[in-house]
């Protein structure tokens, strides 16, 4: 199920075509995409467009779609939850997530990852969502924290941007810490 979610102050809806400009501007940055596992350096209007593209052609999988975190029309970040095969040591839907640098430290990452969540909980994805962030990417970790993820262990894992392989923490939640930290 494909749907707007929305938060106190964001809305979440599936991405769309024209969304590849403004993604190219938030994404084109080191500081973003340097924490990140898979997309290209440097970051062109060109990826942009391919990735936009990818997740639109998808639009009616959640697993496969991405949405917009939007703040008052404008979009702000992305996240999605994917199943993947080449990620094998994710033996469940991955949440993925960034924002553009302006907009950190607000809070909007704990709220978009909480309401798409439970939109996610709710669609019958499944009862366990896994994520992980590198080892030195506090912020992400602490944003997993809040939301019920536990740690399972540490991986070193290929970080195309860097171009090598680093230290890689991978986090599971179940439905019934999600549903305990939301009390
Ligand atoms: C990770 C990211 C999404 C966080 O978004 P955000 O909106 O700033 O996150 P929030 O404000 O909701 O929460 C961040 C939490 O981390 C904490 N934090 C931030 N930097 C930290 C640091 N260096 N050390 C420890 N904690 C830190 C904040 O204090 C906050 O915790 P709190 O609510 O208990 O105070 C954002 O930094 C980002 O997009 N980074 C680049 C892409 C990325 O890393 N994506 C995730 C890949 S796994």
């Amino acid at each position: 199920m494909v749907d707007v979610v929305r938060t106190q102050r964001l809305v979440l809806r599936p991405l769309a075509a024209s969304d590849a400009d403004r993604v190219h501007t938030l994404f084109n940055n080191w500081n973003v995409i340097r924490r990140l596992s898979s997309p290209p350096w440097p970051y062109t209007f060109e990826d942009a467009r391919s990735f936009v593209g990818h997740k639109t052609k998808n639009a009616r999988n959640l697993t496969k779609t991405g949405y917009a975190i939007t703040r008052d029309g404008v979009l702000i970040g992305g996240t999605d939850i994917r199943v993947s095969d080449s990620e094998p040591h994710h033996r469940s839907p991955i949440l993925g997530f960034w924002l553009g640098e302006d907009y950190w430290g607000q809070g909007y990452m704990s709220e978009s990852a909480r309401g798409f969540l439970a939109h996610v909980f709710n669609a019958g994805v499944g009862d366990v969502i896994c994520s992980g962030a590198s080892a030195d990417n506090a912020a992400s970790l602490r944003v997993q924290e809040k939301l019920g993820f536990v740690r399972e262990g540490e991986t070193m894992m290929f970080a195309k941007p860097r171009g090598g392989e680093f230290p890689h923490i991978n986090t599971v939640l179940t439905r019934a810490s999600f549903k305990a930290t939301a009390a």
